[in-house]
This record gives C-alpha cells, structure tokens and sequence, in this order.
C-alpha cells in the first residue's frame, strides 16, 4: 500500500512536519515517539523503530514505538546478532519483506528476530541512516500486513532516514560526551577517595608509631629503669639473696617478652620469614589462643605456589587486611569458629574469613577505622574486598580477592604507607 500522499508538496509538508517536531528532542526515545504521527501519514505501519548503532561499533540499541517488543528492552546487542545486521554492517542500504515471518533475511542462528512472531509482524521496510557516509543505525516501519510496502514506500523511508540520521547522530554524540563525563567524574571521586583514603591510613599509621614510642617509653623503658636501678642497689649491698636475684631476673623477662610484643606488633616478622600462608595461619592462632571458652579455628591454603608470585607491598596489604579481619572476628563478632582459606579462583587469588557469630550490625557506628582501612589497602593494591553475611549462618564473611601475577599496586605509595 502507498502512504496517504503521493504528491510530492503534501510530502514536503510531511518531511517539513517531521524536522520540526523533531528539534528540541534530547533523547532517542522522545525523538522517535514525537515524529511517530508525522510518519504515520507517509508510511503507514504498526511498529516503527530506530535501531542506533553503540560508539564501539559492536552493539546496537532499539529505539521504539507503535508496539512494545522486546528490541525496545535490550540494550546493547550485539549487531551480528540483529535481524538488520546486514544494513548495519553495510551490506545492503535497505531491507523491504512482504512478510518477515519468511523471509530468511531476518532468520539466522541467534538472531534477535523473536519480537516478528511473537507481534506477527509481516511487511517490514528498513533503511540505513548514514552520516559523511558512515552507517549510524537503520530506519524500519513494520505492519502486521503482507505486502505493504512499495518502491515509492521505499524512497519515502530513504527520505526520513535521511531526515532522521544527523538528528541521532548528534543525539548519540551528546550521550557518549554525558557518559564519558559520568566516568570521569565517577574515577575522579574514586580517586579522591583513595588519595584520602591513604592520607587518613598515613596519618593512623603515624600515631601508631607514636603510641609505640609511647609504650617503649612508659612501659619498658620505666621496667629497665627500675631494674637498674635494683641491679645497683644489689651491686652495692654485700649480701645478695638469691631471691632478690631471682626477683630482677622474672623483671627482666617480663620487660622482654613486653618489648616482643612491642616489635611484633610494628614489624611482621613472620610474614617476612616465612612468608604470607604462614603469617596469617600464625597470627589467626595467636590472635586466638587466649580467647576465653575456647576458640576453634580451621585454616586451609590450596593456592599452590600463587602467592610466591606477589610483590612484597601487596603481600603486606593482604596480610594486614587479614590481620583487621581476624581482630574484628575475635574482637566483636563473639563466634566459636573462624574458617580462613586461602586459594586460587581462576585468575584470582582469595583469601576467605568466615566466623559464625552475631554478624555485623545493621549499621556500623564505631570510632574504629579497621573496615574503612581495609577498604583502602584493598584498593591501593587492586584487589575486590567483599563484606558480607555468611552464607553458612549468621556470622560474617570477608572476602579478599586479587588478580595474579599482575598487581596495581603503587609500590611506594604503599611502602610509605606500610
Ligand atoms: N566480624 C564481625 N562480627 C561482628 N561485628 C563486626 C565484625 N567486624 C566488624 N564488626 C562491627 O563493625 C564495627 C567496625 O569495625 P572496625 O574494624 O571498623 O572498627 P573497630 O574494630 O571497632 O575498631 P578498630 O578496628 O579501629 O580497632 C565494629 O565496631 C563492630 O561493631
Ligand atoms: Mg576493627
């Protein structure tokens, strides 16, 4: 069937009609769905769409009106997966069917061409849009009719396609600047984050240093002040006792085995010996030994030689969001059993903390910087942190992930920071 007008000053007013109605759209939708009528009275269809090819080239969107089908639902297909593959790779400039429901043009191994049974569409006219040139998506009217479409229908299609291209074209430019504008806000605040992130990790980092010297001071420093000053009186007077001796001897162990606990704390001394499996398995026992009522502990590491394969900054960051995650365990979840396991997914290595206590609360109000530290370590060396509820119960899950061997970290960024 011809559209209502034949005579080429009605169909100028329609063209006219159409760019008119069309400035001022922002958006694909709004664009199409207001030219729609206009279009009605030159091509007369059911459905009308306007399939934009995606800036990489390799996906396409719909754009619809008339009827709602699922090409109006996906966004972003792949092109060699749309029924106009072949205009949108620019094979063919036009595709016309009497009835798409056979016509094999449409109908290929995974093709997207559902939406032409499910509406029983037959007569379909598609054009392609072209800018300087360049296929930006295709033009189609659809009728639940056989055979509507003519050579005439066919020029009238080119004709708004035409009209139609450097609207979506301009359309799809302002969307990509909108879009990349959103990243680069997006990683601008993201790395915001992360530079305060690191400032307040320095800054905690700095007063745990002060504390140290703090403790060296007032704890050991005064034990071996005192014991000095013991070890003289017992040098000046002429009789010893042995237990006066063996009084300045249990002062003196006591001050060392302070002071270990003292280095220990600043320097991972096994983590440096023998490596990261090792650390976390002997800092999960410690940290755990003492714990009243007892607490069991399950530790397993499949990861193979993996972690061998890590720089030292990066081993360092996993062992201490380890650390942070088995104090919080012991320190606030109040569970009977810690699971940690370490292995390899694929491409990634994981380090999985799970304890089966009271969970987190629902929202977090503490003084404490533990979580928001890991957090930033996790980001500093590239690796996914996930904090969730345990699948298994009640408790908590800790999931630290990173991909292997390649890490992100800025080493001395992260050396500073250790
Ligand atoms: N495994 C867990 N089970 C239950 N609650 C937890 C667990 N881990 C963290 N929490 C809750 O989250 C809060 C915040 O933890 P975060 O590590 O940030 O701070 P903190 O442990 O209180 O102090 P800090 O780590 O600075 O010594 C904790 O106070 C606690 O209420
Ligand atoms: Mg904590």
């Amino acid at each position: 069937m011809v559209g209502d007008s034949t005579d080429p000053e009605q169909l100028l007013r329609h063209f006219l009609g159409i760019s008119r109605l069309l400035a001022g759209q922002l958006d694909y939708l709004p664009a199409i769905r207001a030219v729609a009528a206009e279009v009605q009275q030159i091509l007369p269809h059911d459905h009308l769409d306007v399939c934009i090819i995606l800036i990489n080239g390799k996906y396409h969107t719909a754009y619809e009106t008339g009827l709602s089908t699922d090409w109006g639902l996906i966004d972003g297909a792949p092109i060699s997966k749309g029924p106009l593959r072949k205009i949108l790779i620019g094979q063919a400039d036009y595709i016309m069917s009497d009835d798409a429901g056979v016509d094999p043009v449409y109908h290929f191994k995974g093709s997207l061409d559902g939406p032409i049974f499910k509406h029983s569409l037959k007569s379909r006219l598609s054009v392609a849009m072209k800018v300087n040139g360049g296929v930006i998506g295709a033009f189609s009217c659809s009728s639940k009719r056989e055979a509507v479409y003519n050579e005439h229908d066919l020029s009238v299609g080119q004709a708004v396609a035409d009209l139609l291209a450097p609207y979506f074209y301009a359309l799809r430019a302002a969307q990509q600047a909108k879009r990349s504008a959103i990243i680069e806000a997006d990683a601008k605040a993201r790395e915001e984050g992360l530079r305060l992130g690191a400032r307040t990790l320095t800054e905690q980092l700095e007063r745990e240093r002060q504390n140290i010297g703090m403790d060296l001071h007032d704890q050991t420093l005064a034990d071996l002040t005192r014991i000095s000053r013991q070890v003289e009186r017992i040098a000046d007077s002429r009789n010893v006792s042995q237990e006066e001796v063996a009084i300045v001897g249990k002062r003196l162990q006591e001050s060392m085995k302070d002071l270990r606990l003292i280095i220990e704390q600043a320097t991972p001394s096994v983590l440096q010996l023998f490596g990261l499996s090792q650390a976390i398995e002997d800092y999960l026992e410690r940290a755990t030994r003492h714990i009243e009522g007892g607490l069991k502990t399950r530790f397993s590491d499949t990861s193979g030689s993996a972690l061998e394969h890590l720089n030292e900054s990066v081993v360092l960051a996993l062992f201490r969001i380890t650390q942070e995650a088995i104090n919080n365990a012991v320190h606030h979840a109040g569970c009977q059993v810690i699971q940690l396991s370490i292995r390899v997914d694929g491409d990634f290595i994981t380090v999985h903390l799970e304890d089966d206590g009271r969970g987190l609360p629902s929202s977090v109000r503490s003084q404490g910087r533990g979580l928001d530290n890991m957090a930033t370590r996790a980001q500093l060396i590239g690796a996914q942190l996930s904090i969730s509820q345990a699948q298994s119960g009640t408790g908590t899950s800790v999931v630290i992930s990173l991909e292997m061997p390649k890490s992100h970290v800025d080493t001395n960024t992260e050396r500073r920071l250790s």
